[in-house]
């Protein structure tokens, strides 16, 4: 392996990739009106056949989810595209809906026309200005091309394709929370199920998929399934972006087949940085686990990162080399979940705010072996006791760094301080 696949990013190195001329000059928009000649469930078909996986974290099989809606019903079906990207260290669809937003707006008609959705919305995180103008822009073009509204390309199917902008709350990213926010409550999970398929936003059929998933349809369609199913390993085909950030030489985004390594990601981005090792990392954001210098060859597809103790989430490869205090990394993201936790349930509002306060604690060296235990035993009634996956979420950076950091942990203690200097690491703001 070890090859790039510059797939959904291929144009992101041309200065207008953006505008709707450079889109249809390479090609764009082609997909749809080969989409727009088939029937839609053989759109579906393809999507399944091509073993496309959600590229939002969890990786649930696409085409299946899309096969959930029912047919021949007489409620309206809902498209929401979830651009909300929050997660530490998870920065892939940002650059995407930058660089290409035609891309997602192809996709976005395809996934709707597949599913037989007549009103679609993108659901971008507010705080992101300059990505919501980005796309409002591209929509406005689609519009005036005649891809969006009545009678697309004469093909009689019409469609109305929305930018919503969120808040700024990670929980927004939670599909149910996204859609209280997008129907205009408050941003809260809701109990599944009914799963959206069956009654999503407004109580209609919703399919709601992350931005690089509705990216990767337009492929799917021109190419065919079987060219994307032979990318990437048996269970996780296909292709995805890979986000390398922190303590790299060159971080960036890196399209490449699923199961490539670390180690050939970090070849191609010039290794840790220069005098240093590599420490630990995130394989697919802050909410899994922790893995160290032990795992560069693990092939991160979502079946060899889990066997490994992980989750292959966001493919966000947040890079520690060895002047980073694992605590304080730690104490960083849990200050993150404390902030974001909704409060709608116990484990996760009282849980998280208990790891704010114990971590700090034991990253000043004020603390004994007996905290670890009760860290893990907070833990334990946090995971699987959650309203949500974010209560989850927020254990995984706290119990894997106690399983690989154990030492570093007690070291802290019977120092009475942090053995680390935080200039060191330059990763710190304060
Ligand atoms: C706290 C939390 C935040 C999430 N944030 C996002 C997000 O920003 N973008 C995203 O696509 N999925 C996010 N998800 C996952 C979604 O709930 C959902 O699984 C995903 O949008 C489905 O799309 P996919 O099947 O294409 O991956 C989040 C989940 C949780 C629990
Ligand atoms: S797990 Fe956290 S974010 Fe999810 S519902 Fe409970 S309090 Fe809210």
């Amino acid at each position: 392996m070890g090859a790039l696949t510059p797939i959904l990013t291929r144009s992101w190195d041309r200065a207008d990739s953006f505008t709707l001329d450079a889109y249809t000059d390479r090609g764009g928009y082609r997909a749809l009106r080969t989409a727009l000649g088939m029937d839609p469930d053989a759109i579906v078909t393809a999507v399944k056949d091509s073993g496309l996986r959600g590229r939002g974290g969890a990786g649930f099989p696409t085409g299946m989810k899309w096969g959930f809606i029912p047919q021949g019903d007489t409620k309206p079906h809902y498209l929401v595209v979830n651009a909300d990207e929050s997660e530490p260290g998870t920065c892939k669809d940002v650059p995407l809906m930058m660089a290409d937003p035609h891309l997602l707006i192809e996709g976005s008609i395809i996934t709707a026309y597949a599913i037989r959705s007549h009103v679609a919305f993108i659901y971008v995180r507010g705080e992101v200005l300059h990505v919501v103008r980005r796309l409002q822009q591209a929509v406005a073009e689609a519009y005036e091309a005649g891809y969006l509204g009545a009678n697309i390309l004469d093909s009689g199917f019409d469609l109305e394709l929305v930018v919503h902008c969120g808040a700024g709350a990670y929980i927004c990213g939670e599909e149910t929370a996204l859609l209280d926010s997008l129907e205009g409550y408050r941003g809260q999970p809701r109990l599944k199920p009914p799963f959206p398929a069956i009654a999503g936003l407004y109580g209609g059929p919703t399919v709601i998929n992350n931005v690089e998933s509705i990216a990767s349809v337009p492929s799917i369609i021109e190419n065919g399934a079987d060219w994307f199913a032979g990318m990437g390993t048996e269970k996780s085909k296909g292709f995805g972006i890979f986000s390398l950030s922190g303590h790299v030489t060159r971080p960036g985004q890196y399209e490449a087949p699923l199961g490539i390594t670390l180690r050939e990601l970090l070849d191609m981005a010039g290794d840790v940085r220069a005098g240093h090792e590599l420490k630990f990392w995130t394989p697919g954001g802050s909410s899994t686990p922790l893995l160290t210098s032990e795992h560069l060859d693990v092939p991160l597809d979502f079946e060899s990162v889990s066997a490994a103790g992980s989750l292959l989430g966001t493919r966000a490869l947040q890079i520690f080399d060895e002047t980073t205090c694992v605590i304080r990394a730690v104490l960083r993201w849990s200050e993150f979940y404390a902030h974001e936790s909704c409060g709608k349930c116990t484990p996760c509002r009282e849980g998280t705010y208990w790891y704010k306060l114990m971590l700090a604690r034991l990253e000043k060296g004020n603390g004994t072996e007996e905290d670890l235990d009760t860290l893990l035993d907070l833990s334990d009634n946090i995971m699987g006791r959650s309203f949500c996956a974010l209560g989850d979420g927020a254990t995984a950076p706290v119990t894997s760094s106690i399983q690989h950091f154990r030492d570093e942990y007690i070291q802290h203690f019977t120092s009475g301080g942090c053995p680390f200097d935080p200039a060191a690491s330059t990763l710190w703001a304060g």
